[in-house]
């Protein structure tokens, strides 16, 4: 029987590539998406084009208590079990501490940090009966404090503490590990100039950005390890050093 793995923010981008490795390895891969629903289509068209009936998609809004209830009642028909859930969805975006609003608390905190603790909650039962894997995406950034950023910082932060909180928890049937990518891609809907690239390749002693495959092979890594339960595994080239 496949194994399924089900990856939040998993249309575009890194959460996409996490998808396709894993397709390629036989997996099923339950792709949720929030707003990029032709791209998610797409993506799972093209997996159940090479690999039959193998992808399904979900959409929801992780800030939303009800529809993460949704989202959990629809997973929980499409295959018969969930072997690795992928917290990699986020919202991203600067929160000057002069702007800050509620509802930039509510949609920072929302996406990375209480929409993953509750899908957690909602599947734990199901990854213990597989003996499954839960691995959350957060960000190496944190390390240094990050000025600008502190609710997003706080949330991957929070993500980070309840990676090892329920590590122990729900040991010994569940592992939970997180991956904390550096510099990978430039935020979503941003181009940097070749200086501000360059600025960021400076900090980092490997001299180049990592990529979206650089994740999903470390998420692949945790996949198959068995042994390995409550680490932050820091993909960044160096740059937290
Ligand atoms: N890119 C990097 O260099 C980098 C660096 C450090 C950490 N990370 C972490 O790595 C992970 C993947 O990075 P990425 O750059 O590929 O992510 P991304 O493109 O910024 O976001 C991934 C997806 O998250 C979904 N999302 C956002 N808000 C949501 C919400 N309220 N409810 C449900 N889904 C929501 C979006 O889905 P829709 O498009 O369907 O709306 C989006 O496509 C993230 O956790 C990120 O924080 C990335």
């Amino acid at each position: 029987m496949n194994k399924t793995i089900f990856i939040t923010g998993a249309a575009k981008r890194i959460g996409k590539d996490i998808a396709l490795t894993f397709s390629d390895s036989g997996w099923n891969i339950i792709i949720h998406y929030n707003s990029s629903k032709q791209e998610a289509d797409e993506l799972a068209a093209q997996i159940n084009s090479k690999n039959p009936d193998t992808a399904k998609i979900v959409q929801g809004n992780l800030d939303i208590a009800d529809d993460v209830k949704r989202i959990l009642s629809e997973v929980e028909e499409m295959f018969p079990s969930i072997d690795i859930l992928v917290n990699n969805a986020s919202t991203f975006y600067p929160t000057p501490i002069e702007e800050v609003s509620e509802d930039h608390w509510n949609k920072l905190i929302g996406s990375n940090l209480k929409g993953p603790l509750f899908l957690i909650q909602g599947l734990k039962d199901k990854l213990k009966l597989s003996k499954g894997s839960i691995i959350n995406i957060t960000d190496t950034n944190l390390t240094k404090g990050v000025p600008n950023y502190s609710i997003y910082s706080a949330a991957k932060a929070g993500l980070e503490a309840i990676t090892k909180g329920l590590a122990r928890e729900l040991a010994p049937d569940i592992k939970v590990n997180a991956v904390a990518p550096g510099a990978m891609l430039e935020p979503p809907d941003v181009t940097w100039t070749d200086e501000q690239k360059n600025k960021v390749i400076e900090n980092i002693p490997l001299k180049r950005m990592g990529s979206e495959k650089d994740i999903a092979e470390t998420v692949k890594f945790l996949a198959h390890s068995e042994y390995i339960t409550g680490q932050i595994i820091r993909v960044d080239g160096g740059r937290s050093l």
